[in-house]
């Protein structure tokens, strides 16, 4: 299989990685640069477990090759907290209980960031409609959803 240089920006550092053809992004995010917090729930486009944002933009790390991301800005639920500081979103669903396993937690967290980016003040109907491709086994939506709104009101 042919090797690929290629050169990113992850969490704002320039990473220089070696990947074969058929690496996903999220392979290389989760077993090259040690970036645990992107998960695999289905390898298939369908649970949103695997959400980062790739030039801004939420993207299924599972479905991207990272030859495809060469040049590309990623980021992932590792960059959105400074330092120990959390991202009003990520504290927002800590204080409502908006997390039960957790699995589905990162790509979320990532899907709701991009939303409040782009809209600060959404309402509920933008929320779900934002969140409509990260699945929550645990079906703790509702209070997903309120971590949301709770951010947003920060904004
Ligand atoms: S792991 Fe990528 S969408 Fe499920
Ligand atoms: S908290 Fe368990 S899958 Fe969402």
């Amino acid at each position: 299989m042919t090797q690929h240089k290629i050169h990113l920006t992850v969490n704002g550092g320039l990473e220089e990685v070696s990947v074969q053809s058929n690496t996903t992004l999220l392979r290389m995010l989760r077993e090259t640069l040690s970036l645990t917090g992107t998960k695999n729930g289905c390898s298939a486009g369908e649970c949103g477990a695997c959400t980062v944002l790739l030039n801004g933009e939420p993207v299924n790390s599972c479905m991207l090759l990272a030859v495809e991301c060469d040049g590309g800005d990623i980021v992932t639920v590792e960059g959105l907290s400074n330092g120990k500081q959390l991202a009003p979103v990520q504290e927002a669903l800590i204080q409502v209980g908006g997390v039960q396993c957790g699995f589905c937690t990162p790509g979320m967290l990532i899907s709701a960031h991009a939303l409040l980016q782009r809209n600060p003040h959404p309402d509920e109907a933008e929320i779900r409609e934002a969140l409509v491709g990260n699945l929550c086994r645990c079906t703790g939506y509702g209070r997903i959803v309120e971590g949301v709104k709770k951010a947003a009101k920060r904004n």
